[in-house]
């Protein structure tokens, strides 16, 4: 898969693409992402690529013909429509369930707005707008970086182990179980008091640790995010296990 994204700040999105899981996966060739910067989609001897918006106001807003030379131009490198994406504080909520449709597509254009806003004609090439949460960033980097890091996971071979996507918990509208490493024993702030590691995951016993983990993941879920649970796909053990705890509940 390609991702192109659009951007008055290609070194942003070059640099953070470096580091990590998506950086290992992009120099290994799993996955393509290439910064494209708008300014080299102007015509003009400035490279001007905002202006004042119309009625006034405050802020600039980006300029629509280079952001549609931007489309027409990696269109017709790639020989085909792209998907384009539009980041945008109003657009549908990233979730996994969207990553993961994304993750299916050959090619992703995604176009960074400003927060001050991006002329409203641009959004007759837009597929869809997305917005990665109630919040305002004065950027669209940002989100287009945590867009393409969704999708990527979803890309076989991005991540090592292709089982750890499909079990996590998020994959399937749950929150995550409780994570622990050696030692098994730290003392806490309170010299006398001992963090322990919960002796379950010390047994060996699989099955133990694996209702353990689904009990851990209900109950947070439950506690932090019970909207989650209406969409969660849940299997019979799981559906056992949160009748028990929506009739004796326990904080966590
Ligand atoms: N641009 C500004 N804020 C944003 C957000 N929350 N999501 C996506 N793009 C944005």
């Amino acid at each position: 898969m390609r991702i192109d994204i659009v951007t008055i700040f290609p070194a942003m999105i070059e640099h953070a693409l470096r580091a990590g899981i998506v950086g290992r996966a992009i120099e290994r060739g799993t996955l393509e992402i290439a910064a494209r910067d708008l300014r080299e989609f102007t015509t003009d001897r400035h490279r001007v690529v905002d202006d004042v918006p119309y009625g006034g106001g405050p802020g600039m807003v980006l300029k629509p013909e280079p952001l549609f030379r931007a489309i027409d131009a990696i269109e017709r490198e790639r020989g085909s429509r792209s998907h384009v994406v539009l980041t945008s504080p109003q657009g549908t909520p990233l979730t996994q369930n969207v990553g993961e449709r994304l993750s299916r597509l050959p090619h992703l254009l995604v176009l960074c707005g400003r927060y001050e806003g991006v002329d409203e004609r641009v959004r007759a090439r837009v597929d869809e707008e997305i917005s990665i949460g109630d919040y305002v960033l004065s950027g669209g980097e940002l989100a287009a970086l945590v867009i393409a890091d969704v999708v990527a996971r979803f890309i076989p071979g991005v991540v090592g182990d292709d089982q750890s996507v499909a079990a996590d918990s998020f994959s399937r509208g749950l929150l995550d179980f409780p994570h622990y490493t050696r030692p098994s024993e730290i003392v806490g702030l309170d010299a006398d008091e001992l963090l322990k590691v919960p002796e379950v995951l010390l047994s060996g016993n699989h099955a133990e640790i694996r209702r353990w983990r689904k009990r851990e993941s209900l109950t947070r879920t439950l506690a932090r995010r019970p909207d989650l649970l209406n969409d969660a796909s849940l299997d019979e053990e799981e559906q056992e296990i949160l009748r028990e705890l929506v009739a004796k509940p326990r904080r966590k």
